[in-house]
């Protein structure tokens, strides 16, 4: 029997990732996501809102283990709290969440709601994997775009990253969600850690772009965060291989080959 593995934001940027590589380990998948969408070959689609709390009960009907990239500005918190009580009426046997470094530290509400969500994950009373990514590439991505447009642009001191690829960290997921429960695992992050002028630098070697930085100061208990960086891996991250660099030399080669054969 192929028991489907519950992917809930099977739909989104790592999701999307995700769902592929389980396919490729010879699992079925179960997407949970708002909206309607087609079935594919082991690929089935439920509707469902983890916020709302709709749709898990079906949803979980003969699944073993669930895998909880479901996420937004919002409602992370009570998300993850509706998750596991469902899960734990089902009989889950592997309740896996992908929260977000520096959750426990970092004065933002999305990352109170994501250290809200490991409790709940981890007071379920199913057996669970909880691990911690840093910002995606992808992420960063549009942000840089933003900033590249300024002729002045803003470089809050202190603030840094470590971006990461998505495929690395679909790659990690996919791999805790076939593997046994196994608590909290090392956060994973990209190679780097990059402030915003280094960001920018590399960012416009790409596309050009360059103009004057102009230094600020973030205010209050966040700029001290920031400067502090609760929001960075420790030394017992796992360092994935993709740079910011290599990144954008593989978005730029993707959109040379797009406008080629269009
Ligand atoms: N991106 C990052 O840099 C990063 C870093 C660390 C951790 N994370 C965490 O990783 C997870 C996935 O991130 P992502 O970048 O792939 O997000 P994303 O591209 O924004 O996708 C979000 C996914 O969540 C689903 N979703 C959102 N609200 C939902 C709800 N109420 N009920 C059911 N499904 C819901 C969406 O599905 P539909 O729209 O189809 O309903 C979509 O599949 C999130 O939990 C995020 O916080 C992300």
């Amino acid at each position: 029997m192929n028991a489907p593995i519950l992917v809930t934001g099977g739909t989104g940027t790592i999701g999307n990732r995700v769902v592929p590589l389980l396919r490729a380990a010879g699992r079925n998948v179960r997407i949970l996501s708002r909206h309607p969408r087609p079935n594919e070959p082991g690929i089935e689609h439920v509707e469902g809102d983890t916020v709302a709390g709709n749709g898990l009960q079906p949803a979980l009907k003969g699944v073993d283990t669930v895998l909880h990239l479901a996420g937004g500005a919002k409602g992370d918190d009570i998300a993850a709290r509706n998750l596991a009580e469902a899960a734990r009426s089902a009989g889950t046997s592997h309740l896996i969440l992908i929260s977000v470094v520096g959750a426990d530290k970092m004065p933002i509400g999305y990352f109170r709601a994501k250290a809200a969500a490991e409790r709940a994950i981890a007071e379920s009373g199913v057996p669970w994997t909880v691990v911690r990514a840093a910002q995606l590439h992808d992420f960063l991505l549009p942000l840089m775009k933003g900033l590249a447009r300024m002729p002045l642009t803003p470089a809050p001191r202190g603030l840094r990253f470590e971006p990461v690829h998505v495929g690395e960290v679909a790659a990690r997921l996919a791999e805790l969600a076939l593997a046994e429960p196994a608590g909290r695992v090392a956060d994973i992050a990209g190679p780097e850690v990059l402030d915003i002028p280094q960001l920018l630098a590399t960012y416009s070697d790409f596309h050009g772009h360059r103009h004057p930085k102009l230094p600020i100061r973030l205010p209050g208990a966040l700029g001290r965060a920031y400067r502090a960086g609760e929001n960075l891996a420790g030394p017992g991250a796992q360092r994935m291989m993709c740079s910011w660099g290599e990144f954008l030399a593989e978005q730029s080669a993707a959109a040379h080959t797009a406008s080629a054969i269009g």
